[in-house]
């Protein structure tokens, strides 16, 4: 009898002391479920940092040159059938009901095809979003490590159907960096424009 108390007050100890191990992890049991939440230190620390990548004009830019403005941060590829055309559209036409106050926020889409998207066939594809949109490629290793600190996803996936015979399955998010670089809060390609331009117009 005293044996089987002692068990069970062992046990018990152990679980308190997992979970409390647990709840010590940045973030604590939440983030495991639910993701970093918008706007927390923790998802601060977890989303965004540093890159050096090239951008639709040859040059090579970093991070630190659009310190002073909101970084709006979309991963994506020039082939990319719908769901790019879309994030960017709405990130345009965004901006454009903005107006020159809108000049606060920098629009970024960064390639997670480097092997196909050069600078000059980014060029193309951003001009025909918005004139300040900006396309940054780099080397297979700059995209992933760039790619890892913005927590986005993308994989490669063969493709019959498509005439270049792959696609690639990515993160669709919008991300929202403030003037010193650090993440804000997010978008998807699906925000409704509306809703976007009333969530940016709060920055002004
Ligand atoms: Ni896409």
């Amino acid at each position: 009898m005293v044996r089987w108390k002692l068990m069970i007050v062992v046990a018990w100890s152990l679980t308190l002391g997992a979970l409390s191990g647990l709840a010590m992890l940045p973030g604590g049991l939440g983030r495991l479920f639910k993701g970093p939440d918008a706007g927390t230190p923790v998802a601060r620390a977890l989303v965004g940092g540093p890159f050096t990548l090239t951008a639709h004009d040859g040059k090579r830019v970093s991070d630190r040159d659009f310190r002073g403005k909101f970084m709006l941060v979309y991963f994506g590829f020039t082939y990319c059938p719908d769901v790019c055309p879309a994030g960017l559209q709405v990130i345009s036409a965004a901006l454009q009901q903005l107006g020159p106050k809108g000049e606060i926020f920098a629009p970024l889409f960064i390639s997670v095809d480097p092997e196909r998207d050069t600078p000059a066939d980014l060029a193309r594809y951003v001009q025909s979003f918005h004139p300040r949109l900006v396309g940054l490629t780099g080397t297979a290793e700059e995209i992933g490590a760039v790619a890892k600190a913005y927590r986005v996803y993308y994989k490669k996936v063969k493709d019959e159907k498509s005439t270049i015979g792959y696609t690639i399955d990515h993160t669709s998010l919008i991300y929202i960096m403030d003037p010193s670089g650090n993440y804000v809060t997010h978008f998807t390609h699906a925000t409704p424009l509306d809703q976007m331009v009333d969530r940016l117009r709060k920055f002004l």
